[in-house]
């Protein structure tokens, strides 16, 4: 299975492809985490992209394009993959398509997730992320242990840096400028499937495993 997840910042992208991943034993390819991850690292990549994802723009195109790129090449993508949170610009979409003729590789689906702007920002400011083991959390829709531990590793919770009020608006005016118009690309292309992503968490999975039945 190959699928792209499309959606707002909030809109379950991350959590719903954790499950998908166990489900269809195929690896979750984010860019953002991917990001954070050289952020951490301080590389000179994560140096440079810090800037753009604590302002709530988006990395250069180059610079992700060439991540997924090599991303999609190792040995566990070959069965499939989750993209989440890529492409987010025609040119990532253009450049996608690209890399994946050269892998003799066809995209299945593109599911994009359907949440309202309120819901979207409540989801940001209400979530939490292990800094052990990378789960994800929401204070009040999928909550950490009593102590406000991880639930799975006992790790601590974070809230990440571009979870900020003002920044979370910048995020969302920029889904709308660059990325909301891959939904009319990928329509084109016969693999949009949108999926109601106001529902709780199983549900929403429930939907996407049905929208992907015959895919
Ligand atoms: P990225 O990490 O991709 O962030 P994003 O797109 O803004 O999306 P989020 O991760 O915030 O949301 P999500 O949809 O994954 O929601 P989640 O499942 O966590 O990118 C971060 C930054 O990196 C970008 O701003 C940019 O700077 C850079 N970047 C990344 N990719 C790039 C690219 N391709 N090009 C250029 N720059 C790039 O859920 C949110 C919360 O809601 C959680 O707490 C969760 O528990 C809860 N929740 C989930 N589903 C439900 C539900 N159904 N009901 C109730 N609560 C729910
Ligand atoms: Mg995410
Ligand atoms: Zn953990």
């Amino acid at each position: 299975m190959k699928i792209i997840l499309l959606g707002p910042p909030g809109a379950g992208k991350g959590t719903q492809a954790a499950l998908l991943m166990e489900k269809y034993s195929i690896p979750q390819v984010s860019t953002g985490d991917m990001l954070r991850a050289a952020v951490q690292a301080q590389s000179p990549m994560g140096i440079e992209a810090k800037k753009h994802m604590n302002a709530g723009g988006l990395v250069p195109d180059n610079v992700v394009i060439g991540i997924v790129r090599e991303r999609l090449q190792e040995d566990d993508c070959q069965e499939g993959f989750i993209l989440d949170g890529f492409p987010r610009t025609r040119p990532q979409a253009d450049s996608l398509k690209q890399v994946l003729v050269e892998l003799g590789k066809k995209l299945d689906a593109v599911i994009s997730l359907q949440v309202d702007t309120d819901a979207l920002v409540e989801r940001l400011t209400g979530r939490r992320t292990c800094s052990d083991c990378g789960k994800g959390f929401h204070l009040r829709f999928d909550p950490p242990a009593e102590d406000g531990s991880c639930r799975y590793c006992g790790g601590k919770l974070n809230q990440r840096d571009d979870d900020r009020e003002e920044t979370i608006r910048n995020r969302m005016k920029v889904y709308q400028q660059q990325t909301a118009p891959l939904e009319d690309y990928y329509r084109q292309e016969g693999l949009l499937v949108a999926v109601d992503g106001m529902s709780d968490i199983a549900a929403v999975q429930q939907a996407i495993l049905v929208a992907l039945q015959g895919r």
